[in-house]
Parts: C-alpha cells; structure tokens; sequence
C-alpha cells in the first residue's frame, strides 16, 4: 500500500522546495474524489465532489499552509501571523503546534464556527478577536507582518497558493484528464486562483490536454466580485467566505479570463438546501461555504450551461461538523426536534413505521 505524505512529499518537484526545507505535514491533502450520483442525475453532467473536508483539521487550507509554515520556518519565521473567517486560523495553529512556534490568530469577534474557534484554542493559537469584519482583521495582519516580526501564512502569501494548487492534480491523476467545469467558493478567490494554476500547470506536465471552465461562487450578501465593487458589510450564512474585498481579487479576473469562467451569487437559502442536498443525498456533510459549489452547479445547469455528459467537479472546501448547527435548522427557520421515546422497542418501531413480524 501506498502510505500518503503530505502534499509536499508527494508532490515536490512541483513545488518551490529544497533540501534546506524543514517539511511540517500533517499528512494534508489525498482526499477523495467521490462520485455524486444524485447530483449527476439533476444535471445529466458527470459529477464528483473534491471533499477537502477530510484534510487534518478539516478544510483545504492544510495543503497551503503545510508549504507557508515550511517555508516560513526555512526563512527563520518563529511566529506567524493571519486573519480569518476561521479556518485558516484551525489550520495555521495546528501545523504551528506540530513545528513547535507560535500563531497569533486575528478573527472577527463573533463571526466564526464555534468548531474553529474550538481548534485554534485547542492548538494553543494565540486567539484575538477583533472588533470588526475579516477585511478589517486581514488589514491588521498585513500591518503587523509588515512592522513586527511575525510572518504572514494568509493566502496573499504566495506559498499558500502554491500548496493549494496541488488539488488540482489529485483532480487530474483520478480522472485521467481536467474536467469541464470546476466549481467552487469564493472568499478572497486564493483558492480559485491555486486551481486555475494547478491545472494549466498539469498541461504543461503532460497529465491533462485542456483546462476547465472556473466557475466561482459567492455568497449574495457578500459578492463584490460579482457586483464589482468592495462590500462594506458582508452578510451571510456561510461564514467562512463573508469577506467584502478579495486579497486576490485581480488574480482571480485573470484567471475567468484565461478559463472562459464564471462567477456567479448565490442566496443563503440555495446555499443550505444545496448544503442539505449534498448530505441527504450524496453522503457528505459541508460547512454552508462549501456548499455553494453544489447551489452554483445547480442553478448554472438550470441556466442551460451545463451540457449533458459535461465532466463537472465540485470543491468542497470544509467539513460539516466545524460549523453543525445549520443542519438542525428547518427550512423556514425553525430547530430540527428529534423524537424522544421510552426504553421501549414497540415504540421505536411505532416511531419508524415498522410494524412486528409476529
Ligand atoms: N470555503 C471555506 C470553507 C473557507 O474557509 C474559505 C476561506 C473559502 C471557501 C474561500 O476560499 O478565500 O481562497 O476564496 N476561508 C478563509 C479563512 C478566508 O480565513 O479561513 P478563498
């Protein structure tokens, strides 16, 4: 059996990495690539979920910041620094733990899952909240990396980038070729710019012919790039991608440009009845954020975009259970009540409609 290494090892001679760099992994990324029937069967495309929800602490985030804490610590870094709607404050603790330095974690008072929260205490990240949103927390953080000696792991730091494009090619050995279409969230577009560089890179590998459409989403509360022009105050369900003014927004038109790609707004409700489409019918549970890749495949297939047969490959960014509590919503904003019973097995069958063999 193959054992898995870590982006790093796995893929170094694509990366900007010598001998000289220390190789902090916590055996980050090789996540499945999953088949999703249900959703092939609305779209009539062939489709598969990338569930970067199974990288160690739950989101992709883990393939950048294996490469800027490697790096940054190859560079004399003792101490980083990031801003964060949540996990990339999960991410950069855990692997500034595993190397032994420290993170301070700048967030938006209130504004993050209560699971990521938890992991950037857990990892004994220096936690600060700040009285504003995160385009006001990744301001702070340049400012500090720029005048203290803490260096910065945000996506602007360009080995972060570089470790996320490894996706791309997981994407590309599984299918044997770039699909057609590549869905997925945007929040500062760090991610959507690290794929499109993954995979024209792997045509210059030889692994893949063509490059697929990039088709990135935002939330409709919090879509300047959409609407082109900075959000003040970005509002959403999906916390993770409520950012008013992409750190990457420039790279992010370049790369629309060079795919032929799209960004499109989606509403918070198709976010969470996308979110419960994925988990009630696909088996994999998502944070809301992640869920816009599955709400953008469907409206854009309901658009007339998508066409039959299309290859489609959706980017689930994060896990569900960072962030549960919206699956225990109902739709109309109600709280989801599991049935209480006695210790007693008529009524469980009562309750399951199950009735006695006898
Ligand atoms: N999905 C999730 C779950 C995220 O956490 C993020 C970004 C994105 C999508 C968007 O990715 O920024 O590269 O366009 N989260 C950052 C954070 C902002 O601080 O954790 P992007």
């Amino acid at each position: 059996a193959h054992l898995w290494r870590g982006v790093i090892n796995e893929y170094r001679e694509r990366l900007d990495v010598s001998d000289a760099t220390p190789v902090v992994t916590l055996g980050e990324g090789g996540t499945p690539l999953i088949p999703a029937p249900s959703l092939s069967q609305r779209t009539g495309a062939k489709v598969y979920v990338k569930f970067e929800g199974m990288n160690p602490t739950g989101s992709f985030k883990d393939r950048g910041m294996t490469m800027a804490i490697s790096k940054g610590i190859e560079h004399g870094a003792k101490a980083v620094i990031c801003a964060s709607t949540g996990n990339t404050s999960a991410s950069a603790a855990a692997y500034a733990a595993h190397a032994g330095i420290t993170a301070a974690v700048l967030v938006p008072e209130g504004k993050i899952a209560m699971g990521k929260l938890s992991q950037a205490v857990a990892h004994g990240g220096q936690l600060i909240q700040v009285q504003g949103n995160f385009d006001d927390c990744l301001d702070l953080a340049r400012d500090m990396s720029a005048n203290y000696p803490v260096h910065l792991v945000n996506s602007v730091n360009p080995d972060r980038i570089e470790g996320q494009k490894t996706a791309a090619f997981e994407v590309v050995e599984v299918l044997g070729e770039a699909p057609d279409f590549h869905f997925i969230p945007i929040g500062n577009a760090g991610n959507y710019t690290a794929y499109t560089r993954g995979y024209s890179e792997s045509i210059g590998y030889g692994d893949s012919t063509k490059l697929p459409r990039m088709f990135g989403f935002q939330a409709a509360g919090s879509a300047p790039i959409v609407d082109g022009a900075v959000v003040k105050n970005p509002e959403t369900v999906a916390s993770a991608i409520r950012i008013g003014n992409p750190a990457s927004w420039e790279l992010a038109l370049q790369a629309r440009e060079k795919t032929d790609g799209y960004f499109g707004a989606i509403s918070d409700r198709d976010i969470l009845r996308a979110q419960k489409i994925l988990s009630s019918e696909v088996g994999v549970f998502v944070e809301p954020a992640s869920a816009i890749s599955v709400a953008g495949l469907l409206e854009r297939s309901e658009a007339g975009v998508i066409p039959v047969g299309s290859t489609c490959v959706l980017t689930v960014t994060g896990h569900g259970l960072k962030d549960p509590q919206w699956a225990l919503r109902t739709e109309d904003g109600g709280d989801v009540h599991p049935t209480v019973v006695p210790v007693d097995a008529a009524e469980v069958a009562s309750v399951l409609g199950l009735s006695g063999e006898a």
